[in-house]
């Protein structure tokens, strides 16, 4: 999709659709003009309630050539006082999913915002842009007959005094970041195996500042990583974990950050087999890892002045002759044994050597995103990601971060009386606490690897799939914390 930013009159435009905000409030100047023109039936559909001012609702007009634009879409705004980025990259996303089904090619749409202080004019260029990059994403790789998007120009208008110019750049590269981390994830798992993450690693890194590093089984052999190897034991693919190393302030090497992934490939549970409604979905067990490529295909963009490290802990859970038995007890890198409760708890235990990785390269700021807990969605639902951590300052950056992204996170705690729950008789954990809490010790046997290193743990299980079209959400994987992430990276 072609974006381009026009400082016109309304009076001026010519295309296929002209795209107006409607506000509860009725007070918009570019709407009086469309409605002169059509002689007052914008004014008469409100007058007999044909016209709805809520979010994401159009009503579409034809002009029958009184405008120089075939079709008006008046779209819902809800009210002006409660708007906002996120309901305009809500309502973007909606907006190109509409125009996309009326087979609309060329669309301008007047800016939504005019007049509306809290809102700075770069940032809602760069929403409405985003909510259309997103919101029309589709994956038809594997159909026979593509699906493909009419839409491919869309012409974004400044109806205000004030000229503008926007560099679009930024925002098309964050959210072709998010889309390729959407595409990594709605790859059949056939495909989408270790081997295969790893050669897509290495297209990302390609001819970037990005040093790419893998450990295959004997190097993670001779670093004692006896954990993921463990994992990977029932599957015909090696597990591996990739590493992405940005070097963005090499004279400050303390200035470094590891992001880190779960990248199962698939989930079958291993030999604890999950029943077959909750194995269906497990090709989106990688989506930790998806969205360190994500961001570190970004990071090579923006080169922010940190050093960030981006880790893939990746293996493939299967059940088999030679798989992880419950009651197996397996040696971390760091030294830690862990007893095996339940071979389905596998990405606390990937994820525990990657952690021991990053504490012994040094690194001072760790994040770990996984699909980690079907509890979450119990705890929070679709709304919210699982948010968890030991250190509050780092927390608190984050969560601001998050902010402008209009991702949502909630803090759950992170309490040491919860450690009785995995404790274990024969190894020094347990990769299983039971059904009590069952995020937060998931959550806190992968800090056990964290050492002394300030770190974060987002549980995207649930957030990380939309199961529906939802603004710039499709039903499918979200590719969340992509967004907050980069933020939090560019500052
Ligand atoms: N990959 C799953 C978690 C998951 C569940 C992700 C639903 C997305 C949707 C994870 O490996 C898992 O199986 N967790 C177990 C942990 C339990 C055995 C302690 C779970 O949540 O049931
Ligand atoms: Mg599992
Ligand atoms: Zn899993």
């Amino acid at each position: 999709m072609k974006l381009t930013l026009t400082n016109s009159s309304i009076k001026d435009i010519k295309n296929e659709v002209l795209c107006v905000p409607v506000y509860k409030e009725q007070e918009n100047i570019d709407l009086s003009f469309v409605n002169k023109s059509l002689d007052n039936l914008v004014s008469n559909l409100i007058d007999k309630k044909q016209v709805s001012f809520k979010i994401a609702s159009f009503t579409n007009i034809y002009s029958l050539n009184k405008l120089n634009v075939n079709q008006v879409v008046l779209y819902g705004m809800g009210s002006k006082s409660a708007i906002n980025y996120e309901k305009i990259r809500y309502i973007s996303g909606e907006l190109s999913r509409y125009l996309n089904s009326l087979k609309i090619g060329n669309a301008s749409i007047i800016l939504p915002g005019e007049k509306i202080d809290s809102l700075e004019f770069s940032s809602t260029v760069d929403a409405v842009a985003q909510g259309f990059l997103l919101g029309s994403y589709k994956y038809d790789k594997y159909k026979s007959v593509k699906t493909t998007n009419t839409l491919t120009n869309l012409e974004i208008i400044n109806t205000t005094k004030k000229s503008f110019t926007h560099n679009f750049n930024d925002i098309i590269d964050e959210s072709e970041s998010v889309n390729l981390v959407r595409d990594l994830i709605n790859e059949p798992p056939n495909y989408m195996n270790p081997p295969k993450l790893e050669e897509i690693s290495k297209a990302i890194s390609n001819n970037t500042d990005i040093n790419l590093s893998v450990l295959n089984v004997k190097e993670m052999e001779a670093l004692g990583m006896e954990v993921i190897l463990g994992v990977g034991k029932g599957s015909a693919h090696d597990p591996k974990m990739v590493i992405l190393n940005y070097e963005g302030d090499k004279s400050n090497k303390e200035n470094n950050i590891a992001i880190i992934g779960k990248g199962i490939t698939f989930d079958s549970g291993g030999l604890n087999l999950k029943p077959g409604m909750s194995m269906r979905t497990m090709k989106t067990d990688m989506s930790g890892s998806a969205i360190v490529l994500g961001v570190m295909k970004s990071i090579a963009y923006l080169k922010p002045k940190k050093n960030i490290m981006g880790i893939l802990a990746i293996a493939e859970n299967m059940p088999g002759g030679n798989a992880q038995r419950p009651g197996d007890v397996v040696k971390a890198m760091n030294g830690k044994t862990v007893e095996i409760g339940n071979t389905d708890a596998e990405g606390r235990l990937v994820l525990s050597d990657a952690l021991s990785y990053a504490v012994d390269q040094g690194i001072n700021k760790i994040i770990d995103i996984a699909t980690l807990t079907g509890a979450i969605s119990i705890a929070l639902g679709n709304e919210y990601t699982g948010l968890f951590g030991n250190n509050q300052n780092f927390i608190n950056d984050f969560l601001q971060s998050a902010k402008l992204t209009g991702e949502k996170f909630w803090q759950l705690p992170v309490d040491q009386k919860y450690s009785k729950l995995y404790k274990n008789s024969i190894a020094d954990i347990e990769n299983v606490g039971g059904r009590e809490a069952g995020s937060i010790t998931g959550a806190m046997i992968i800090g056990e690897f964290a050492g002394k290193s300030e770190w974060i743990h987002l549980d995207i299980a649930s957030t990380g799939t939309s199961p529906g079209n939802h603004g710039y959400n499709p039903k499918g994987p979200t590719a969340i914390t992509v967004r907050t992430i980069l933020n939090l990276l560019k500052n």
